[in-house]
């Protein structure tokens, strides 16, 4: 059960173009493609007649043709040609759609009620369009339950041992870590003063003295991670706002199954002076190279959670963000659970 009415990302922007692309996400199959004038088009991958996936098919214009039967359907689902070419078109014959936009580099669709999408209820995330910034990433097919890398990015105490040649170091399992719920986030503090700076922000000759060294993880339902990170010269003090040099990990875990996800990763950061295209491709090279030792450790654990169904997660100290996280979405679940029973009630009860 996934949390409904809200906004998962679907793809990168690039990513969609003429040709249809199928995603599934939360568990419908969806096909996307960009429609001449430049706008997503986005419905379910299924064609309304035998349900060959539709991304199977040809695009005509802004149109798509199924490629079993030769059904055409315009951009919002409906039947323009039947497979009969002389049969009238049957104004019932009619694919689901799903309302999709693009922001912060990112195609979004609304998972839920289509009549309730809301483009002012995607969460902001500013720094991935914000001028003078940049942002890239990559995708990674995970096969694993989003909620186990969200426990994963909630605690970054693994980059110690996941990690140790790049963004680990010991004092991650030395330095305080400040827990708290808000209502739309958990966040996760982590402060580690006059530490030397991990392997991967040595800086290319590896010089520089030490620092103090910042991890401030957000859940943001129902699927992501915005992760603020960064350095500075040790003693510089808590300056976040105005250091020059300030970073977020971005991270978006769409669901695809129950037990596989999308994964959607990637790094905003300010560009400094004379910050150039080389800078954003080797922060993403090593940034892929990091993810994918996640990778690695998530699938194998949730081949293990499934082989071991007589054992219990357990949640230590430093898994508190992760269990909130979980909480607040099983909370947030619930809450729309018990709102649908009760309008059902009603309902049922207009009926009589
Ligand atoms: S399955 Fe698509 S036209 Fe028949
Ligand atoms: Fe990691």
């Amino acid at each position: 059960m996934f949390l409904q009415n809200q906004w998962y990302v679907a793809a990168w922007d690039h990513e969609i173009g003429y040709d249809p692309v199928s995603r599934t996400i939360c568990g419908i199959p969806v096909m996307l493609y960009r429609r001449m004038d430049g706008t997503i088009a986005a419905m379910r991958d299924a064609c309304p007649h035998r349900l060959l996936p539709l991304s199977m098919g040809m695009r005509e214009g802004d149109n798509i043709r199924c490629r079993y039967h030769g059904l055409l359907l315009d951009s919002h689902g409906q039947a323009v040609e039947m497979p009969m070419r002389g049969d009238d078109v049957n104004q019932s014959v009619h694919c689901p759609t799903l309302t999709a936009v693009e922001r912060f580099r990112l195609v979004w669709v609304w998972i839920g009620d289509a009549n309730q999408a809301d483009e002012s209820a995607l969460p902001d995330y500013w720094m991935c369009e914000e001028p003078g910034w940049v942002f890239d990433g990559g995708l990674y097919h995970v096969k694993c339950d989003y909620r186990l890398m969200i426990d994963n990015l909630m605690d970054l105490t693994h980059e110690t041992y996941v990690h140790p040649e790049s963004i680990g170091q010991s004092e991650l399992l030395e330095a305080p870590i400040e827990t708290r719920t808000e209502a739309d986030r958990v966040i996760v503090r982590r402060w580690m003063a006059n530490v030397e700076p991990p392997p991967a922000w040595r800086g290319p000759t590896g010089a520089g003295g030490r620092v103090d060294r910042w991890q401030i993880c957000n859940f943001i339902p129902p699927a992501s991670v915005l992760i603020d990170v960064g350095t500075v010269p040790a003693g510089s003090g808590p300056t976040l706002d105005d250091h020059p040099v300030r970073s977020f990990v971005v991270d978006f875990m769409t669901p695809e199954t129950e037990t596989t996800c999308w994964y959607f990763w990637g790094a905003a950061r300010k560009a400094g002076d004379g910050d150039h295209r080389t800078g954003t491709d080797r922060t993403k090279t090593v940034q892929g190279r990091v993810f994918m030792q996640d990778v690695e450790v998530l699938e194998a654990q949730q081949k293990s959670i499934l082989a071991n169904p007589d054992m219990k997660l357990q949640a230590y100290n430093i898994d508190a963000g992760g269990v909130r996280s979980r909480l607040l979405l099983q909370r947030l679940i619930k809450a729309q659970r018990d709102g649908a029973k009760a309008e059902k009630t009603r309902e049922a009860a207009k009926a009589h």
